[in-house]
């Protein structure tokens, strides 16, 4: 049975003491040998190693047609030429088969939902990479089970799988951004996370949500490669890693079998650890609606770029990513499943 205030997704408030560990932990993405330097945002990941590789020589960058605006922008503001890899529609990266120049090329790969990239894909990182291209791979969405050995730089927005006020990471190469000021960034989200808590816990007013979209848009406007704030740098060293992702797997798990006797069904197969669920079906506008009338509230991946170079064709838009996370239990799960299952599309 479901509480009055229940509900499922928007912003993470601060983490259960239950997913914490009491000694010191490291980090999935740090088990390698490679550097890791941390930044406060995704994006100034991506802008640090855009500014490293332009002063390689590099400056064509080639990336799946699908993504978010943010992992593009610090190339296209660089003055990249940005060039796409179609992507199909269960979220396959489609091969390449010609990459002009690819000793002034970096191909950003992604995987999607955490969904491990397509067979076809990896032969062309490897075959471009042999050729002389750098892979960057983002993480973002599998920040639990890393993956792609092979991608010379690994770059991931941290807050996005983890409840955190900021960060990122950045590993195959050592570019810390020791010169750059933190911003405040952190610190709001952290008062807006405190705040929810309170809210969650019947103890504050629901004043978080406008302190989220300031700290969204202190995010946006802070492009400069910052430190990540030590709040979260702490909070790296203590989450139980192992039950972040084991609660996901089994959230995942039951949401599909309370889907499988209706009109939706995931988008993807093959993933592990996911960010989150993604499903396809008839009425997706309407399915949103539906769940979000019942509290239920799916982030858009991701709304059309507005600025900057484009794809060609139509922007994806038949997935709809349901949350899975820490905060959620297998009840909760399937109850967000007969949700679905209980949508009428029209
Ligand atoms: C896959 C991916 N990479 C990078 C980013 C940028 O991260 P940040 O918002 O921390 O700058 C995002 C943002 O949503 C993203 O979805």
């Amino acid at each position: 049975m479901t509480t009055p205030d229940w509900e499922v997704g928007s912003d993470f408030q601060v983490v259960d003491q239950a997913l914490l560990v009491s000694g010191s932990v490291r980090p999935p993405w740090e088990s390698n040998d490679q550097p890791v330097s941390y930044f406060e945002s995704g994006r100034q990941a991506l802008a640090a190693v855009s500014d490293h590789l332009k002063s390689q020589g590099r400056s064509r960058l080639l990336m799946p047609a699908f993504y978010c605006e943010s992992m593009i922008e610090p190339f296209a503001t660089d003055g990249w030429s940005i060039d796409f890899a179609a992507v199909s529609g269960d979220l396959r990266v489609q091969p390449v088969d010609a990459v002009e120049a690819p000793q002034e090329t970096a191909i950003l790969s992604l995987p999607y939902f955490g969904t491990p990239e397509a067979p076809e894909w990896l032969a062309s990182l490897a075959t471009w990479q042999n050729a002389g291209a750098v892979v960057i791979s983002d993480e973002t969405h599998r920040v639990l089970a890393p993956g792609l050995a092979s991608a010379d730089y690994r770059v991931a927005s941290l807050r996005k799988m983890l409840p955190l006020p900021d960060g990122a990471y950045l590993s195959g190469a050592a570019l810390a951004p020791s010169e750059c000021e933190a911003t405040s960034t952190a610190e709001v989200r952290l008062a807006a996370m405190k705040t929810k808590s309170d809210f969650m816990a019947r103890r504050g007013p629901s004043e978080h949500r406008a302190l989220f979209l300031r700290a969204e848009e202190l995010t946006e406007a802070a492009v400069r490669p910052a430190p990540m704030s030590s709040a979260s740098q702490d909070w790296i060293g203590r989450f139980d890693y192992g039950e972040l992702a084991r609660i996901r797997v089994s959230n995942a798990r039951a949401l599909v079998a309370a889907i499988s006797a209706s009109a939706y069904s995931p988008a993807q197969d093959g993933a592990e650890v996911r960010s989150h669920m993604v499903i396809t079906g008839p009425d997706l506008i309407g399915l949103r609606a539906h769940l979000i009338a019942h509290r239920v509230f799916c982030p858009v991946h991701w709304p059309e770029p507005q600025h900057g170079p484009k794809p060609a064709g139509a922007w994806p838009t038949s997935y709809l990513s349901v949350p899975i996370d820490h905060r959620y239990s297998v009840d909760d799960l399937t109850h967000v499943g007969q949700l679905i299952r209980d949508h009428v599309p029209s």
